[in-house]
Order: structure tokens, then C-alpha cells, then sequence
């Protein structure tokens, strides 16, 4: 017989005289009543077994955690809560798990313990919950870039060169940790180590990804990317996945189209297919709101955020305005940023960010021309020579979900650029390449997967939306 999945059996349009499902139990009650769950959808199905004629050492066994096979028929429940139930006609233990011991007994556990134990917190509604949509919103990037004739690109993960410029990266040896082969002057002699040069972890595919759009026109990458910044907050991972797309002959406007006609989309895919999850979060998130002082309440509940990000056009605003508004801003004149906005030209942190998003603008914010001090040395210098063409979007509850540019296509500009950050334009002849043969306007951005499964998820720290986070002083499992 053929083995069902809990979703199909809880969606069938009628009673199965004979069917065959394998779970794990999640609890058992009245030594009759399994909840058991295989992963295929947030509910259980109800499994009745019948305790007369089952075996007290079997019985004993069917315990929190257990792997089990079940064959019976699917009949319409008696009880209340579900439409559809199994009564068991036969049943194998696969796998014991030792009640006393498991540590995911069926109550509420913290999200700070469930982390500790990041290899079984899956096994719960809430991880079970975010997986499944971060594996459906994953899939949606790949079908909207597909239907629209963009060419997916494996930008490699081991790079010579450092696309952001912040020199935040994990290097790549092979070399002894110990009495490393070194140089004349002392240093470490990387011309004997693997690749013959230094290399890292890459922290974006963008450089690379460039070089396939003055070809191919339309390319992305989806891919995990590295980052060595040690900022213990739950909007970083020192490990995470970006989204890269880079289009030749867009400019910023036609980037800014295209970042928020795919975050529109990939959402709308995630509501579309993942309803019983995203209820599920919508609930939880509302218990959670709950339990805040009602100053601190987010006054829009899961579903009606990501209805009102799918029906409302995110803000553009320049960094010149930002600026403005922040300056002007209560917490800034009393002094409640941690960070006071005095001057034009300050970097903007996460709380000015959400300041913007959530209170001043109460919509997703485009954020553009930003002074070309504080962003990366690939980005387009506008005529004012100050500012460059620079885009970030800021989301309620996330602060920076996208950030992106139009690129700078005149050679001349990029080697003045390079050459005023002291890179060695040698290291960058294949990048510079592009500009010397068929150069053209082009723009790309990248998005941080994770702050997105963030948003569509309604969890607050970035650690519970990828399954084994990677951050400072963590990497267990
Ligand atoms: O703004 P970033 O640094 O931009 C780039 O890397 C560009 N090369 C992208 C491009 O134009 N192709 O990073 C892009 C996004 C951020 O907006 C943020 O969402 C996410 O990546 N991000 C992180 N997410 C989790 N943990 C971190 N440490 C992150 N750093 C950046
Ligand atoms: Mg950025």
C-alpha cells in the first residue's frame, strides 16, 4: 500500500477504507488518541487506536517523539477539530524515544532554548511553520526570475576580492595554522598557500554577477554569502543567503521597479501557498504582541502586514530628504537616538531606519541618493560628485531588507574611485574589463533572504529563520 502524507489524508474529499501513514508522534492521550505529524503541513492527524487489542508493550511505547507506521481507514472524526481521523488497524513502532528524556515535550518552549537545540526545534509548529515558508518563498524567487527570462548564476563562494569593501571577511587557507610559510618581511607567505594568493569567503556575487549581465542581460544569483562583522544583533548571521539580481541597460528607477515588483510577488506566492502556516504565525504573533506593554503593540497583526506591503507602493525618498525629516524627528531633538542626526553625510543606523518605516512613513521605504562616502566604490556618482546612485529598502520590524545601486559604467570614474580608496586596480582588471569592452548603464541589488523569510514569518531574530545559524561565538551542529 501506498504511504500517504498527513496533508493529503487531511485534505481528502472522502473516507479511505485502506491507508498507510508514517510520522512521528507528537502526543498520545488517553492511551488511545495519537497527534502524529510527518511534516507535510502544520496540522496532525488523529490516529485512533484501538486500545483493547493493542498490546500494553506497544501502548508503552507510543511516546512523544516516536517514529511510527500506522495502516487503518480514514473515516470522518467523530470529535470535534478535525473532519478526518485514522482508526488504527495496525501499528509498528519504527523508532522509541524516550518520554522522560525528549527534549521537545509538547508545551511552549522558549525560542532562546529552542535554539540550543537547533538539530530538534524543527520538530515543533513554529520551526516546522517557518520552514516550510522559507522553502516556498525560496522556490518563488527562482519562478519569478525565471518568468521573466532571467539566467540563474553560481557565482563562486571562494573569491579573491572583497565586492563591499569592508574587509569583513573569513579567510579561505590551506595553509598551517601553525609556523605558517612567510615572507622576507614576516608576513604570511600566501603565494604557498593554496590558490597562490589570498582568498576568502565571498560576502556578495555582485562583481561576478556583473560581468554575466554585460552578456546575458538579465542574471541572479541565490547563494550563501559571508560576513565576519561581529554585530550580535537578530537582524545579522555571519552566514546568510543573498539574492543578486543585475540587470544591463536598467537604471536606478528601473531597479527600484524591479526590487518591488519581485518582493510583491515572492509574498504574494508565500500567502497564496503557505495559508495554514502564515495563520498559524499570525496567531502566534499576536500571542506574542500580547504579552507587550500596549505602547510597544505593532498595531498590524502578520497577514495584514503583508497584505499591506502587497497593496501599497513603498516610498521613495531621497538620503538628502531622510536627512531632513530625521533631524527634525522628536527622538532626535530628544536626544532618544543613540545616534543624534546632526549633519548631512552621517551613516544611517537601524533606529533611524525604522524610524522612517515605522513611524514617519508607516510604509516600506525606498531610500536613494546617498552620499557616496558611505556606500561601496561600484556605485554611479550622480553630477552633484557627492551623492551616487544608491538604493536601500527598509522594511517595518527589519530596517534594511534590500540594498542596491545602478552601477558606475564610465571606466575613467571607477579607476579615479579606486584608485581614491587605495584598491590596487590590478586586482580588479577583470571587473574593470567590463567597462573597457561594451561598457552600458546597469543596476542590481541584493537581498538578504533571511530578513525577507523574517518579514513574511513575523519572527523577530534572524537565528529562527535559517535552520543552523552561524553567528559570533556559534557554530554548533
Ligand atoms: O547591502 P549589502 O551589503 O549589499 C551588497 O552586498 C551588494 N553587493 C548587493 C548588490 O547590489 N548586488 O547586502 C545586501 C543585503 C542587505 O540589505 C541585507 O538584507 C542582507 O543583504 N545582509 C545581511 N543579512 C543577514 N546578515 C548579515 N550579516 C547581512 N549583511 C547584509
Ligand atoms: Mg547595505
Amino acid at each position: 500500500m501506498k504511504n500517504s502524507k498527513v496533508k493529503d489524508l487531511l485534505n481528502s474529499t472522502k473516507p479511505i477504507d485502506e491507508v498507510s501513514v508514517k510520522g512521528w508522534v507528537r502526543t498520545f492521550r488517553n492511551n488511545q488518541f495519537i497527534a502524529l505529524n510527518d511534516g507535510s503541513v502544520i496540522h496532525n492527524i488523529q490516529c485512533v487506536v484501538d486500545f483493547e487489542n493493542t498490546p500494553a508493550e506497544t501502548l508503552k511505547r507510543i511516546t512523544t517523539g516516536a517514529a511510527v507506521a500506522i495502516k487503518g481507514s480514514l473515516v470522518e472524526s467523530k470529535g470535534s477539530g478535525q473532519k478526518y481521523e485514522v482508526q488504527v488497524t495496525s501499528l509498528e513502532i519504527l523508532g522509541d524515544s524516550d518520554a522522560e528524556k525528549y527534549p521537545m515535550q509538547p508545551k511552549k518552549h522558549s525560542l532562546e532554548f529552542l535554539r540550543e537545540n537547533a538539530h530538534l526545534r524543527v520538530r515543533t509548529n513554529v520551526f516546522g511553520a517557518v520552514m516550510r515558508v522559507r522553502s516556498v518563498l525560496s522556490f518563488a524567487i527562482h519562478q519569478y526570475f525565471q518568468e521573466k527570462g532571467f539566467v540563474y548564476v553560481n557565482t563562486p563562494i571562494i573569491t579573491g576580492s572583497d565586492a563591499e569593501g569592508a574587509g569583513e571577511m573569513f579567510r579561505v587557507t590551506a595553509l598551517p595554522a601553525q609556523n605558517p610559510p612567510l615572507t622576507e618581511e614576516g608576513n604570511v607567505n600566501y603565494k604557498e598557500d593554496f590558490f597562490g594568493k589570498e582568498t576568502n569567503l565571498t560576502v556578495s556575487g555582485q562583481l561576478e554577477a556583473e560581468t554575466y549581465a554585460m552578456a546575458l542581460g538579465q542574471v541572479y544569483t541565490f547563494g550563501p554569502t559571508f560576513r565576519a562583522e561581529n554585530s550580535n544583533t537578530s537582524r545579522h548571521l555571519a552566514e546568510f543567503w543573498m539574492v543578486e539580481p543585475e540587470v544591463a541597460f536598467n537604471d536606478l528607477d528601473a531597479n527600484m521597479d524591479l526590487a518591488e515588483d519581485f518582493i510583491q510577488y515572492v509574498i504574494q506566492y508565500a500567502l497564496d501557498k503557505c495559508k495554514d502556516d502564515l495563520e498559524f504565525l499570525d496567531k502566534r504573533l499576536a500571542d506574542e504582541e500580547k504579552q507587550k506593554p500596549m505602547a510597544e503593540r505593532s498595531e498590524m497583526g502578520l497577514l495584514e502586514k503583508l497584505q499591506f506591503v502587497l497593496e501599497n507602493n513603498f516610498k521613495r525618498v531621497s538620503y538628502t530628504e531622510a536627512i531632513d525629516i530625521l533631524k527634525n524627528s522628536k527622538p532626535n531633538k530628544n536626544k532618544k537616538f543613540s545616534y543624534i542626526i546632526d549633519e548631512w553625510g552621517a551613516d544611517l543606523q537601524s533606529e533611524h531606519e525604522r524610524y522612517l518605516v515605522e513611524k514617519h512613513f508607516k510604509s516600506p521605504v525606498i531610500l536613494f541618493d546617498y552620499p557616496a562616502k558611505i556606500k561601496a566604490f561600484y556605485m554611479r556618482l550622480n553630477d552633484d560628485n557627492k551623492t551616487v546612485r544608491a538604493m536601500d529598502i527598509l522594511f517595518p520590524g527589519i530596517g534594511e531588507i534590500v540594498g542596491g545601486s545602478q552601477r558606475e559604467e564610465r571606466l575613467d570614474v571607477l579607476q579615479q574611485k579606486i584608485a581614491d580608496l587605495g584598491i590596487d586596480e590590478k586586482e580588479l582588471w577583470w571587473y574593470l574589463d567590463t567597462r573597457r569592452f561594451g561598457t552600458a548603464v546597469h543596476s542590481g541589488f541584493g537581498l538578504g533572504f533571511e530578513r525577507l523569510v523574517l518579514f513574511v514569518t513575523g519572527m523577530t531574530n534572524i537565528r529562527d529563520v535559517i535552520p543552523f545559524p552561524r553567528t559570533p561565538q556559534n557554530a554548533e551542529f
